[in-house]
């Protein structure tokens, strides 16, 4: 499985239209991923990161091109249908980490698990909860939590299906040295240990140097896309 590309994203461009003017933020974006693989999004702000991560997840529809996530062409897939690829395939963390507020850490976590109809929910969740060092947290509401605590929930509540590949905007944008070295860890011992597709949109250039590869963007288009001088074991190449 390792030649599988997990993600194919052919000649996507986006536009916007925000008070009946078009603003096109992506330009002709193509790239695969390969599964298992790690990658990272760099850039300056706006220049359309967060679209294209959104894109790729199916958060939001290209407005040209394709988007085959695990070999499924996201375009055409109604709302209901993007819903369950979602749930089915992937795991999103979110830059505000969008936790629910009437909702306790456990109860963000067990969310996901719930669409899935599994069984032994708040066990799973629990010892996510755990694996993340928020055990004694359980029961606390997101307004009770710290920026690095939500982003630990936030972090246990992408894991929880095992998705083939979890997309993360700026993990660490918002934490301080020590709580970014613990997700940068548990995002990495999720790649190695169950084989999960990374892909981070960063702006910390040494974690990006963790991944295998890199991809800068600038105005909506690819500048460059170069495997990682440490870890260039699996390499991705544009065609
Ligand atoms: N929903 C939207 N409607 C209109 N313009 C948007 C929307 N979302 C983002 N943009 C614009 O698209 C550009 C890229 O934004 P974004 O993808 O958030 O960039 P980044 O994540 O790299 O900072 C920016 O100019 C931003 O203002
Ligand atoms: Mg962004």
């Amino acid at each position: 499985m390792q030649d599988f590309n997990i993600l194919d994203i052919r000649n996507v461009n986006k536009t916007y239209i925000s008070a009946g003017k078009s603003l096109q933020v992506l330009h002709n974006i193509n790239f695969f991923v390969k599964k298992g693989s790690s990658l990272a999004i760099t850039g300056a702000s706006g220049s359309g990161k967060t679209t294209l991560l959104g894109l790729c997840a199916g958060l939001d529809k290209a407005t040209e091109g394709n988007v085959i996530l695990n070999g499924i062409d996201l375009k055409g897939l109604t709302e209901d249908e993007l819903a369950a690829v979602r749930n089915q395939h992937i795991g999103f963390i979110f830059q505000n980490f969008q936790l629910m507020p009437t909702l306790t850490a456990l109860e963000n976590v067990m969310v996901p698990l719930e669409l899935r109809r599994e069984k032994n929910i708040k066990t799973i969740a629990l010892d996510l909860l755990d694996k993340v060092g928020l055990a004694d947290r359980s029961h606390h509401y997101p307004i009770q939590l710290s920026g690095g605590e939500q982003q630990r929930v936030s972090l246990a509540r992408a894991f929880s299906t095992k998705p083939a590949i979890l997309f993360a905007d700026e993990p660490t944008g918002n934490l301080d040295g020590e709580t970014s070295v613990k997700i940068e860890q548990l995002l990495f011992d999720l790649n190695t240990q169950a084989g999960t597709t990374l892909v981070i949109v960063t702006h910390d250039l040494e974690l990006a140097a963790k991944t295998n590869r890199i991809i800068k963007i600038k105005n909506g288009e690819i500048i460059s896309d170069e495997p990682t001088l440490e870890n260039p074991t699996i390499i991705n190449q544009t065609v």
